[in-house]
C-alpha cells in the first residue's frame, strides 16, 4: 500500500493523506540553518547545533505524535483548519505534501479556499521562508483570518528539558511592526536572537503561549483561533511563540501571498544595542527586506533549483529502470547531503542534543558526499581528524557548533581511527588535491599539538598496528563499528550505559571486523605513501596488511564465513561453537571488499553462508541465531528483542557492504538483487509494512525474529546513504575513483 507517490520530473515525493504511519519529513537548509518538516508541517529549526542554537521547541518522544511545528491556522466561520491538517485535524477536502529538493509544499483546501504552503531555506541565509498562498476558488468573496504560530525554544534544548524551572523565568520578547523577536538570554552573554515576521501590517500578535491556547488546552484548539482574535500578550517567562493575525478578504478566483520569515541573527558585542534594553535590529530588518515581496522569493527559490540542479550533476545515470535511476540521481545523494550535515543528530529519532557528529559516522558519511563538495568534504576531514588524539585513537562524538570532542562520550571505539584513512582516501580519490595531506591539524582540539594530516593517518594506522590482542587480531576496546557488541563491559546494573562502562584498555577482546578494515584502509594508506613518495614506509605498511590478512584467515576464519570476535575471556564470537549469534553481518562484507580470501576461496564461501543463513525477503539480517537471553559478556547487542536493532535486525548500513563484496567476487546479479531489497524505490508499495519514509533508508528494519518483520525504524541519519550510493555508484555502477584517476 502507498500514501503517495515519485513525481521524478519534479523531483518530489508527492504524499497524498495526511494520515501516513508516521511522520513524513524533509530536511530544509544544507549550510548553517537548517529545518525539519514533517508531512503536516511539524517540526523545528536550528542554527548549525540542534543542542545549542535550537530556534524553535520541539517535544521529544514524539513519533507519531509530531506535535510542534509552524503551525498556521486559517478561521473561516466557525471552522477552523490547516493546511497540512495538524495540529486541528480538520477534515480537509483537498491535502497534498510535495517533498522537495531542499523545499516542502503543503497544500490544503476546504469549502473553497487552497492554501499553499511552501517552506524553504534560501541558499546563503540563515532564514526559513513560509509562503503561504491563499486563493479564492469559490464564487463567492470570502473574509477569513489567518494565525501563525511557531514556540521558541530558549536556544540551548537540553536545559529545556532538564532545567525548564529556570526558562519559566527567562523567555523574553520584543514586537515591533509586524516582527516578533524572541531574545532571551541576549542581555547577558548571548550574541543572538531569532525573529519572525510577516510581509504585511498585522491585525494582532501573540508572544505568550498561555494566552494563545488559553488555559488546558492544545496547539489542537487554541482559544485565539477559536474566538477570532489575537490579545496582543507579551510573554515574560514561562514559552515564548510567535503568533501573528493577519485578516483576509479575498474575491472569487482572488489569490494573495503572505511570506512569513523566521530568521537567526548574530551582532557584534559592540553593535547588540539600539537603545538600553532595546535590541539591535538592523540585521534583521535586511533579511526581511530581503525576502518582502513574492519575486524576491521566486528568485531565492530558482537559486535553491540551480543548487540542487548543480550538485545532482557530478554523478547521474540513465538505465532501463525507473526505480534505480530515481533513488541514483535523486535521493541517495539527496540524504547523503543531509547525514553529511546532520551526522546522527537532528531527526525524529535523533535528539538533537545527545550525539553531535559521531567520528566513525561522519568519515563514512564523507563517502557518499565527497563528490557533491569536495571542499566542504575537505573542511570536515579537518574538523574530525582534530578530535584525534595524539595516540592515533579519537573522541568518538564531538559537537558541531563548538568542534570540540565530547568528553561524555571519550574515546575507546578503536574501528574509529582507520575511517579517518577510509574518508581521506575517498577525498583523494575524488579530487586529486594532495595538499590536505601537508594541512597541518590539531590534536585534541589543541593548536600546540599540531601535525600535518599525513601524520593523522599514520597514527591512526599505527594504533591499531600496536593494539592486537592474544591472536594478532585488532583488540576491540569498547566496540567497533557495531555500537552494541560491548565485550569489555559487563554490565549489569540497570540504566548504565554499555558504551562507556567498563575498561576501553586493558582487556583482550579482539575484533575480526577492525581486521578486515585493517586490511582494506591499510592497502589504502599504502597507496596514499607511494602516492607521496614514501615508498618504503608503503611496502612496511604492506607487509603489516599481509600478516594480518593470514591472521584473518587463521584466528578469524570458522570453516564457512569469517568469525565476528573474540570476547574477553578469549571465546569465539560469530563461531559454529556458539549456540547464538553464530553468524555475523559485518565480517563478511568488510573483509571480502578488503579481498581477504578472494583469491583462495574463502570469500565466495563466506558470502554464500550469508545467503544461506542471513538473507531474508527485506533484506540481510545482522546475526543468527538471535539472542534470545542476555549475555553479560557480549553487552548491549543481547539486550534487544531478537530481531531488533543490532540482535539480528536488518541493520541496513552493512546490507551494502555485502552487496559491494558480491562484485568483488564477479557476483553482480546477486549485488543487484541486495541492492534492491532495503533500497527505499523498491519497497515503496509496502509502505504500510515498512512505514517510514519511502524516499530514504532507515538505519533498521525489523528481521524475521521480530513480530513486526519488515517494519523500519530510525529514518534518514544512518550511514546506509552513503554506503548504499558507494555500492550503487562504485561497485554496481562500477565508477570508481582511484588515486590515479
Ligand atoms: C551508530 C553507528 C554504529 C551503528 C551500529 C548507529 O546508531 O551511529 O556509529 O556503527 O549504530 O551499531
Amino acid at each position: 500500500m502507498k500514501f503517495g507517490h515519485f513525481d521524478d520530473d519534479a523531483r518530489e515525493y508527492v504524499i497524498t493523506t495526511p494520515r501516513t504511519p508516521l511522520p513524513w519529513i524533509n530536511y530544509l537548509g544544507s549550510e548553517a540553518f537548517f529545518s525539519l518538516v514533517s508531512h503536516t508541517a511539524g517540526g523545528y529549526s536550528f542554527y548549525k547545533d540542534a543542542k545549542l542554537r535550537r530556534i524553535t521547541r520541539y517535544r521529544y518522544n514524539n513519533v507519531p505524535a509530531d506535535s510542534n511545528g509552524r503551525y498556521y491556522y486559517i478561521k473561516e466561520g466557525s471552522t477552523i483548519w490547516n493546511p497540512g491538517w495538524q495540529p486541528t485535524q480538520t477534515e480537509l477536502d483537498f491535502y497534498e505534501c510535495r517533498h522537495g529538493l531542499g523545499y516542502s509544499i503543503i497544500t490544503g483546501k476546504k469549502n473553497g479556499l487552497a492554501a499553499r504552503l511552501e517552506l524553504f531555506v534560501p541558499v546563503g541565509d540563515n532564514c526559513e521562508i513560509d509562503r503561504l498562498v491563499l486563493t479564492n476558488e469559490s464564487d463567492v468573496p470570502k473574509s477569513f483570518t489567518v494565525f501563525s504560530y511557531v514556540e521558541f525554544c530558549l536556544w540551548n534544548a537540553v536545559d529545556d528539558s532538564t532545567n525548564f524551572q529556570r526558562n519559566f523565568s527567562t523567555g523574553e520578547v520584543e514586537v515591533e511592526g509586524s516582527t516578533i523577536y524572541h531574545k532571551t538570554e541576549y542581555r547577558e552573554r548571548r550574541d543572538h536572537y531569532a525573529l519572525f515576521t510577516v510581509n504585511t501590517p498585522i491585525d494582532g500578535f501573540d508572544t505568550s503561549r498561555d494566552a494563545f491556547l488559553g488555559a488546558w488546552r492544545s496547539n489542537a484548539n487554541p482559544e485565539v483561533v477559536e474566538n477570532g482574535r489575537c490579545t496582543n500578550s507579551v510573554a515574560h517567562g514561562w514559552a515564548p511563540v510567535g503568533v501573528h493575525q493577519v485578516n483576509v478578504t479575498l474575491q472569487p478566483g482572488e489569490s494573495r501571498s503572505l511570506i512569513f520569515v523566521l530568521g537567526y541573527i548574530e551582532n557584534p558585542e559592540d553593535e547588540k544595542w539600539a537603545a538600553p534594553g532595546v535590541i539591535n535590529k538592523t540585521r534583521a530588518q535586511a533579511m526581511a527586506a530581503r525576502y518582502a515581496t513574492d519575486a524576491q522569493v521566486d528568485a531565492a527559490l530558482a537559486r535553491l533549483h540551480a543548487h540542487w540542479n548543480n550538485l545532482l550533476s557530478t554523478y547521474a545515470v540513465r538505465s532501463s529502470d525507473e526505480k534505480l535511476d530515481r533513488m541514483v540521481n535523486i535521493w541517495n545523494q539527496y540524504q547523503c547531503m543531509v547525514t553529511f550535515n546532520m551526522s546522527r543528530s537532528a531527526s525524529y529519532y535523533e535528539s538533537g542534543t545527545g550525539r553531535g557528529m559521531g567520528f566513525r559516522d561522519s568519515c563514512q558519511d564523507l563517502l557518499g558526499f565527497v563528490h557533491l563538495i569536495p571542499a566542504r568534504a575537505r573542511e570536515r576531514i579537518l574538523d574530525i581528524a582534530a578530535t584525534q588524539f595524539p595516540d592515533g585513537s579519537a573522541y568518538h562524538q564531538y559537537q558541531p557548533l563548538t568542534k570540540k570532542g565530547n568528553m561524555d562520550i571519550g574515546s575507546g571505539f578503536n574501528d574509529d581511527p582507520l575511517w579517518l584513512i577510509a574518508a581521506v582516501y575517498a577525498y583523494l580519490g575524488e579530487t586529486g588535491d594532495y595538499s590536505i595531506l601537508d594541512e597541518p591539524v590539531d590534536f585534541d582540539n589543541d593548536h600546540s599539538l599540531a601535525q600535518p594530516l599525513l601524520e593523522h593517518l599514520r597514527r591512526s594506522f599505527g594504533y591499531l598496528r600496536t593494539h592486537k590482542g592474544p591472536h594478532g587480531l585488532p583488540l576491540i576496546g569498547r566496540a567497533d563499528w557495531n555500537d552494541c557488541l560491548n565485550l569489555n563491559c559487563f554490565s549489569d546494573t540497570p540504566g548504565e550505559s554499555f558504551q562507556t562502562t567498563g575498561p576501553s584498555e586493558g582487556p583482550v577482546a579482539e575484533s575480526v571486523f577492525i581486521a578486515g578494515m585493517y586490511v582494506k584502509y591499510g592497502n589504502e594508506f599504502a597507496e596514499i605513501l607511494d602516492s607521496t613518495a614514501h615508498t618504503d614506509e608503503a611496502a612496511a605498511v604492506r607487509a603489516e596488511v599481509a600478516e594480518m590478512e593470514h591472521t584473518v584467515l587463521t584466528a578469524g576464519w570458522d570453516g564457512s564465513w569469517f568469525r565476528r570476535a573474540y570476547d574477553a575471556y578469549g571465546h569465539v564470537v560469530g563461531g559454529q561453537e556458539c549456540e547464538e549469534g553464530q553468524i555475523f553481518i559485518e565480517p563478511q562484507g568488510m573483509c571480502v571488499m578488503a579481498g581477504i580470501g578472494v583469491n583462495t576461496g574463502e570469500a565466495v564461501t563466506a558470502l554464500q553462508s550469508v545467503k544461506d543463513k542471513l538473507d531474508t525477503k527485506y533484506g540481510i539480517v545482522l546475526l543468527q541465531p538471535a539472542y534470545t537471553k542476555y549475555h553479560l559478556e557480549l553487552g548491549e547487542i543481547s539486550s534487544y528483542p531478537p530481531g531488533y536493532k543490532e540482535n539480528a535486525g536488518i541493520f541496513c548500513h552493512n546490507n551494502p557492504w555485502v552487496s559491494c563484496a558480491e562484485t568483488v567476487v564477479g557476483h553482480g546479479d546477486r549485488a543487484f538483487e541486495i541492492y534492491k531489497k532495503t533500497c527505499p524505490a523498491y519497497i515503496e508499495d509496502i509502505s504500510e509494512i515498512h512505514r517510514t519514509e519511502p524516499y530514504v533508508y532507515s538505519q533498521m528494519v525489523a528481521g524475521c525474529d521480530a513480530a513486526t518483520f519488515g517494519e523500519a525504524k530510525n529514518s534518514w541519519l544512518t550511514g546506509t546513504a552513503a554506503w548504499t550510493f558507494v555500492d550503487v555508484s562504485q561497485y554496481i555502477l562500477g565508477i570508481q575513483p582511484t588515486l590515479a584517476g
